[in-house]
This record gives C-alpha cells, sequence and structure tokens, in this order.
C-alpha cells in the first residue's frame, strides 16, 4: 500500500512514521496541499492522506481515480474540504473522527481567558519591564452565560470547563443531546436565545452549506454588547468583515479565532518573510481584543498520537476489507452525508 501524505509538516512525519513502522503501508511525504494543480502528483499511489486545507473537488476525485487511487485518508475530523457526494462510488473516504477533543476544548478555555484576563497584553508588558497595571483590567466569567453551537465532542469537554468555571451554559444544536445537557448541566435553547443571552459564543460544529457565514452582521446585531466569539470550529462559520465592523464599533468585545475562513493560504506556514497579501486578515491582526491562532488547537502529543493511530488502523481495514468505522459517505435514499460519530 503506496500512500502519499500531503502538506506534511515535521510533526506529521514523526508521528506517521512511528505508527505504521513494521506495516504494509509505505508513506511518503509532500508539503504541498493535494488540490486540482497538485493532484499528479498522486500517480502510483494507493491511497492519499490529507488535512483540513487541502481541496478534494470533484475534478481531484476524478484525476485520483484515473491514477487508480482507491482511498482518501482524512487525518482531520472535519470533512468539509472533499466533495463527499462526488466521491460515492468512485473512491472510499475515511477520517479521524475524534482525535482528542479536549485539546480544543483545553485551548478555547485558555483563548478565552487570554481576552477576559488580557493575559497577552499583561505578558507583552512584563517582558518590556512594565509592571503597571494600566489597561488591564478584565473581568470575571463566574455566573456569566456560555452560548456553545453544536454539542458534541469537543463542545461537551469545553461545557464541563465552563460549568466547573461557574458559567451557565446554553447550547443550541440541530441534533440536541439530552443526555449530555442532563449529565453536563446546560439547558438546548434556539439560536436566537443564544444570540440575545450569550456573554460568551463558542462555534464548535462543522462547516456545511447551509450555516455558512452563520455569524453575519444580521446574527452580530442580535447579539449582546460586549460578547465575545471564540471559533475554533471553521473559518467559514464567519463572516469575517462583518466580525472586524462589530469589533471596531464596540458591539462586539473581542473574538478568539483558531480558524480563519481563507487560511489555507498561509495557515500552518511561516509568511514571516513574505508577508500576506490577505486584507481582512491583516485589519484581523490588528485589532487589540482579537486572537488568532493558526490552527493549533488540535496540537498536542495526545492529538497527533491519536490522529496517526487511527488514520493507519482507517487503512488497515480498508485492506483487510473489514467494515469502516470511520467512513463518510453520501446516502441517495437520506440524500444526506452519513459518518459514525
Ligand atoms: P462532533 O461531530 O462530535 O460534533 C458536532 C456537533 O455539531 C454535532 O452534535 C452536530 O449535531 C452539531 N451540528 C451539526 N450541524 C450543526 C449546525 N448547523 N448547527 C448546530 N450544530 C450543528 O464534532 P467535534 O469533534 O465536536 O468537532 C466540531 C468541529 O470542530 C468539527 O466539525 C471541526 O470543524 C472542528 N475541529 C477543529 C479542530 C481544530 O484544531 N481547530 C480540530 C477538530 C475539529
Amino acid at each position: 500500500m503506496k500512500l502519499l501524505l500531503f502538506d506534511a509538516k515535521q510533526y506529521d512525519k514523526d508521528y506517521f512514521d512511528i505508527y505504521s513502522e513494521n506495516s504494509e503501508i509505505e508513506i511518503s511525504y509532500v508539503d504541498d496541499k493535494l488540490t486540482p494543480e497538485t493532484s499528479y502528483m498522486a500517480e502510483g499511489y494507493d491511497g492519499v492522506c490529507v488535512f483540513v486545507n487541502d481541496i478534494v473537488n470533484s475534478e481531484v476525485i476524478d484525476k485520483l481515480c484515473e491514477f487508480g487511487v482507491k482511498i482518501i485518508v482524512l487525518r482531520c475530523a472535519g470533512y468539509n474540504g472533499v466533495d463527499i457526494k462526488y466521491a460515492k462510488n468512485k473512491i472510499t473516504v475515511v477520517r479521524v473522527p475524534a482525535y482528542s477533543p479536549n485539546s480544543i476544548a483545553e485551548i478555547s478555555a485558555g483563548m478565552m481567558l487570554c481576552l477576559t484576563r488580557k493575559i497577552p497584553q499583561a505578558i507583552e508588558k512584563t517582558k518590556k519591564y512594565n509592571f503597571s497595571l494600566e489597561g488591564l483590567v478584565g473581568f470575571d466569567l463566574v455566573n456569566k452565560t456560555a452560548g456553545v453551537i453544536g454539542t458534541g465532542k469537543i463542545a461537551q469537554q469545553f461545557i464541563k470547563i465552563l460549568v466547573g468555571i461557574g458559567m451557565n451554559v446554553i447550547a443550541y444544536d440541530v441534533f440536541p443531546n439530552n443526555d449530555a445537557a442532563r449529565e453536563l448541566g446546560f439547558k438546548y435553547v434556539d439560536l436566537d436565545t443564544i444570540y440575545r443571552e450569550s456573554d460568551i459564543i463558542s462555534l464548535n460544529c462543522p462547516l456545511t452549506k447551509d450555516n455558512a457565514h452563520m455569524i453575519n452582521e444580521n446574527s452580530i446585531n442580535k447579539m449582546k454588547d460586549g460578547a465575545i466569539i471564540i471559533n475554533t470550529a471553521r473559518g467559514g462559520l464567519i463572516d469575517t468583515k462583518a466580525l472586524i465592523k462589530a469589533i471596531k464599533s464596540k458591539k462586539i468585545y473581542g473574538a478568539a479565532l483558531d480558524v480563519y475562513e481563507n487560511e489555507k493560504n498561509y495557515f500552518f506556514n511561516d509568511c514571516s518573510k513574505d508577508g500576506i497579501d490577505d486584507e481582512v486578515l491583516k485589519e484581523l491582526l490588528q485589532l487589540e481584543n482579537v486572537i488568532v491562532f493558526s490552527h493549533q488547537a488540535y496540537l498536542t502529543k495526545e492529538a497527533l498520537t491519536s490522529i496517526a493511530v487511527v488514520s493507519i488502523n482507517n487503512i488497515k481495514s480498508f485492506l483487510n476489507g473489514e467494515f469502516l468505522k470511520n467512513e463518510v459517505f453520501y446516502d441517495e435514499l437520506q440524500d444526506k452525508i452519513v459518518d459514525f460519530r
């Protein structure tokens, strides 16, 4: 089994090499992302392994099939970059449904506290021997309301932290999980209530064609003045220009963003020498109460181990003709994409 792993970083190689050792899977690594332009690289391989910003559209799928590639191994949970409907009956798609939900939950808490307690500004000041407290007044979270959109694996870990802090948690999900609500102590409400009542809004749902730019001028106008938005899910959930406008006008206090709608051009790469051309991202980065991470929420030793182990096991199951519990596919009868959680 020859596998080509696209968009490879040293940390991918380190973990995939360890966990594919002594298996029948031979992995080659390329720095390039999989796109229509780079799909020719997959010739001669049986499978490709891709991450969050690779583009696996119909054109790429056709190319992969032409080369005899039989499996797309997503080493992430989100599959919005793959045309799953088009892949049906052409090529198998597997993913890693959960690699370390608490990694993302823990960093969400960290980002939230950075904003509410001005932690980056405090560090910056003391490094310059400025020990004054001017400009560092923050606010407590206890008894404030957090609104969580999407209540899956990551959100449930995050809710435990929020409840631990003493926050009141309300949530919205297209498929409410009432057992989780009871166990963790949160309440399901509709989206408008989330917008109206939340001091902190956390996005923890997948990006689909129905919820793209769900955070836009209209939904922001429904929000509490001074709310904070945390997005560790997908950048496309937020209309960034509308968010910038709302932060500038102080309607929104700030945002903690691990993802950005046009991240694929820059995230995961060191652009410090060449700079960036994206004026929206530039403006976002200049705002005081905005924290941007380059899609690093998952990046822990535990998550990287889990990604490599599950991806390799997905390939082994495929090779052995076993049931693929991590397959993602389009179901015509239900007219929807099916994944197993
Ligand atoms: P999950 O599949 O366990 O939970 C997602 C939840 O969102 C489900 O309960 C689902 O019913 C709900 N949902 C689906 N569409 C919705 C909608 N339109 N509105 C409200 N809820 C909706 O997923 P998990 O593992 O909790 O991950 C959530 C998202 O986080 C992923 O889709 C992915 O985009 C992102 N992610 C980001 C990472 C990072 O490093 N920043 C790492 C892993 C995931």
